[in-house]
């Protein structure tokens, strides 16, 4: 999932805090200000989705996943749980792996490859890694309690612009794993270069096993993939406001929750679903002065909304050349039966 310094943002401003982080070392509270002073000033007003994830905002996340509405996480556990062993084997075509995880947080889908690396080769190094400490212990936890044969060697990091120190073994093949199509949370060229700072990490012919969500198609409507966005029980509808409560907490902002309604949308032309707060009201905002700037006003019309993330959704076509264009041959894809999600092993040329 997104977090600071990626910026996966649609139509948003570009990069705050890399460039702050260019100048000086930036806290975690110093990038929440500079996001919602850039982003709430902006036209159209965005905030980037990686302001979603404080601790209630995670909560939220992973309370998602459970939804019955929201498929992509059950739908790719059940790809891998069909496949895992194919997938190992075709990846690591005779030679021993390493799996290396970007954003891993607590790693619980995971499990199923370690488990079946564990069974191909009798134990496994798992590099997980994320910009949650606390995420990374947890996995670490959850692996070493449940997965015999699993050394977790976790890296805090921020995967988009870091290098990632891997560690490496003469004949072991590296697989990067980035699943759940945390890709999608991404503007097109930002996702290029995600996974081309991955690509720079890796040799020829290590691989990446990539989760990506599927546009609408013969078994996936339009308002299926709707709803997967906004619950019967509001719990989507609670972590997209949360980051209004969020920017109360952080920033003393004085947001009214209950003035702004949680909306959203399929963009057909960008293959997008967008979510949206929108303003039941004309009303004003308040962001108190702070070392990033002066007090600030936010005035907002009835009707007008904070763009507040972006997931794109692909086909085929589409994630192939999102991997050719990061460096990465497609070597081969595993579905569903209603072909909701695909997960691609790519290779690196
Ligand atoms: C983390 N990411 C892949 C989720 C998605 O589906 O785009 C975030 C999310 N937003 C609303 N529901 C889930």
């Amino acid at each position: 999932m997104p977090s600071p310094g990626r910026n996966p943002r649609g139509d948003f401003n570009v990069s705050t805090f890399a460039i702050a982080q260019e100048t000086a070392s930036i806290s975690l509270a110093e990038a929440v200000v500079h996001e919602a002073r850039i982003g709430l000033t902006a036209s159209p007003k965005t905030l980037s989705p990686w302001l979603f994830y404080d601790e209630a905002g995670s909560a939220f996340f992973e309370q998602i996943t459970e939804l019955p509405e929201y498929y992509p996480t059950r739908t790719e556990r059940g790809i891998f749980t069909a496949h895992a062993a194919e997938i190992l084997r075709v990846a690591a075509a005779s030679s021993r792996l390493t799996l290396v995880e970007l954003g891993a947080g607590t790693a619980t889908k995971t499990g199923i490859l370690l488990a079946e690396a564990v069974r191909q080769q009798g134990s496994v190094v798992y590099q997980p890694v994320d910009v949650s400490e606390s995420a990374l212990v947890a996995a670490r936890e959850n692996i070493l309690a449940h997965i015999p044969g699993v050394v977790v060697r976790g890296q805090v990091a921020d995967y988009t612009r870091e290098a990632l120190p891997l560690d490496r073994l003469p004949g072991v093949r590296a697989l990067a794993l980035y699943i759940g199509s945390s890709i999608g949370n991404f503007m097109p060229a930002e996702a290029r270069g995600v996974l081309g700072n991955l690509r720079s990490q890796l040799l020829p012919g290590d691989m990446l096993l990539l989760g990506t969500d599927l546009q609408p198609g013969p078994h996936k409507s339009e308002a299926r993939l709707l709803a997967a966005y906004d619950d019967a029980a509001g719990v989507t509808a609670a972590f997209n406001r949360n980051v209004l409560a969020r920017l109360n907490r952080d920033l003393g902002a004085d947001f009214d929750l209950d003035g702004f309604r949680h909306q959203v949308l399929w963009n057909q032309r960008d293959s997008r679903i967008e979510m949206h707060l929108k303003s039941l009201a004309a009303q004003k905002v308040f962001l108190p002065a702070n070392a990033a700037g002066p007090a600030l006003t936010i005035s907002f019309a009835a009707g007008e909304t904070i763009h507040t993330e972006n997931s794109y959704k692909f086909t085929p076509a589409s994630v192939r050349e999102l991997l050719g264009d990061s460096g990465f041959a497609p070597v081969r894809t595993w579905s569903d039966p209603e072909e909701l999600f695909a997960v691609t092993l790519a290779s690196a040329f």
